[in-house]
C-alpha cells in the first residue's frame, strides 16, 4: 500500500513505497506484471501502478487520475485496449497479451512539457538496447524503429486540472505480438519475438522501461542533455523526408533539432521550417 512516503535528498524525490493494483480480473497480466512495485531505485515513475486486463485506451484512465489530482508517477498497463490510439488519429493495434501498453501520468515544468515524448522515446530506444543487439534508432518525433519496423510508439497527450498542468505519455511496444498477423501493419511493424525468434518477458522489459524513463524524467542531468541523447538516434537527420504538418505535405531536408525536439526542415524553396509534431510519411534515403 501506498502511504505517500517520500524522501527528498537535494532536489531528487526518493520513493520508499510502491503500490500496485488490479483494475480488471486478475489474470495473466497479474502474473506477468507484479512485482514491479517492488524495484526500490525509481523516484517518481512507478510510485503507483494500475494494471487493467481490458481497457479502453491507458491514456484516458490515466487522464481521468490526472483530472481527480493524482500525484505524478502514475503508470496504468492494460494487457489489451479496445479503443487504443496512436498519433494522427491512427488506432494502435497489440494483440491481447502479447505486447506492453501503459501511460505514464507526468507533471513536469511547463517548460519541459515538450520534452515528453523524447522521454519515451530515448527510455525506450535505451530499454531495446539490452533485448536486441541491432541499433535502435528514433524516428522524428518519437517512433523508435529497429531493422528498418517499428517496434514503439509513444502519444503523449497534455491538459490541466485544478493541480496544474499534466502530460499522458502513452506507450506501446511491440513485444511478443506476431506483426505478420496484422495485415495492416505487416510491412511495418516489427517486435522483439520477430526480431529475437524468442519470446520475452513483458514484466523484463516493463521492469527496465520504467527504470529508464524515471531515470532521464527525475535527473536535471539527464534532462539537460536529453535532446543531444535522443538526437543522437535519429535516422530522420540529413534525409530528404515529407512531413505531414496539418493539411499540408512538406518536402525537405531534415538538418536537425533544436532545443526542445522541434525539427528543423529545410523546404524546396529554401526555407528553414520548424516543425513542432508533424508526421514524417517518407525517408527518402540517399536521393
Ligand atoms: C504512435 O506511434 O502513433 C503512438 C502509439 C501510442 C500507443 C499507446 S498504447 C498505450 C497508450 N494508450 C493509447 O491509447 N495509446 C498509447
Amino acid at each position: 500500500m501506498n502511504d505517500g512516503d517520500t524522501t527528498s535528498a537535494g532536489d531528487e524525490k526518493k520513493v520508499n513505497h510502491f503500490e500496485i493494483t488490479a483494475g480488471g480480473t486478475l489474470s495473466d497480466v497479474q502474473d506477468e506484471f507484479e512485482g514491479l512495485e517492488t524495484v526500490d531505485d525509481r523516484h517518481v515513475i512507478g510510485r503507483r501502478i494500475v494494471w487493467h486486463e481490458e481497457t479502453e485506451s491507458t491514456n484516458d484512465d490515466a487522464r481521468l487520475a490526472a483530472e481527480a489530482g493524482e500525484q505524478e508517477g502514475l503508470v496504468v498497463i492494460a494487457d489489451v485496449q479496445t479503443a487504443g490510439r496512436g498519433r494522427m488519429s491512427r488506432t494502435w493495434t497489440s494483440p491481447p497479451g502479447r505486447d506492453i501498453l501503459f501511460s505514464v501520468l507526468l507533471r513536469p515544468d511547463v517548460t519541459d512539457l515538450p520534452k515528453m515524448p523524447l522521454v519515451a522515446g530515448l527510455a525506450v530506444a535505451r530499454t531495446l538496447d539490452a533485448f536486441t543487439d541491432q541499433p535502435v534508432t528514433l524516428k522524428w518525433p518519437n517512433d523508435v524503429r529497429v531493422a528498418d519496423r517499428k517496434i514503439s510508439g509513444s502519444l503523449v497527450e497534455s491538459g490541466s486540472s485544478k493541480t496544474g498542468y499534466f502530460a499522458i505519455v502513452g506507450t506501446g511496444v511491440n513485444v511478443n505480438m506476431d506483426a505478420f498477423a496484422h495485415p495492416e501493419i505487416a510491412e511495418i511493424a516489427t517486435s522483439l519475438r520477430t526480431l529475437t525468434g524468442e519470446s520475452v518477458s513483458r514484466r523484463e522489459v516493463m521492469r527496465k522501461l520504467l527504470f529508464e524513463m524515471d531515470r532521464i524524467y527525475s535527473s536535471p542531468e539527464q534532462m539537460g542533455r536529453l535532446v543531444s541523447d535522443w538526437s543522437s538516434r535519429l535516422e530522420t537527420i540529413g534525409q530528404e523526408i515529407d512531413v505531414r504538418w496539418g493539411g499540408e505535405f512538406i518536402h525537405g531536408v531534415a538538418e536537425g533539432v533544436d532545443e526542445t525536439g522541434r525539427l528543423l526542415l529545410r523546404d524546396g524553396g529554401g526555407e528553414l521550417r520548424l516543425l513542432e509534431a508533424g508526421e514524417v510519411t517518407t525517408q527518402l534515403s540517399g536521393q
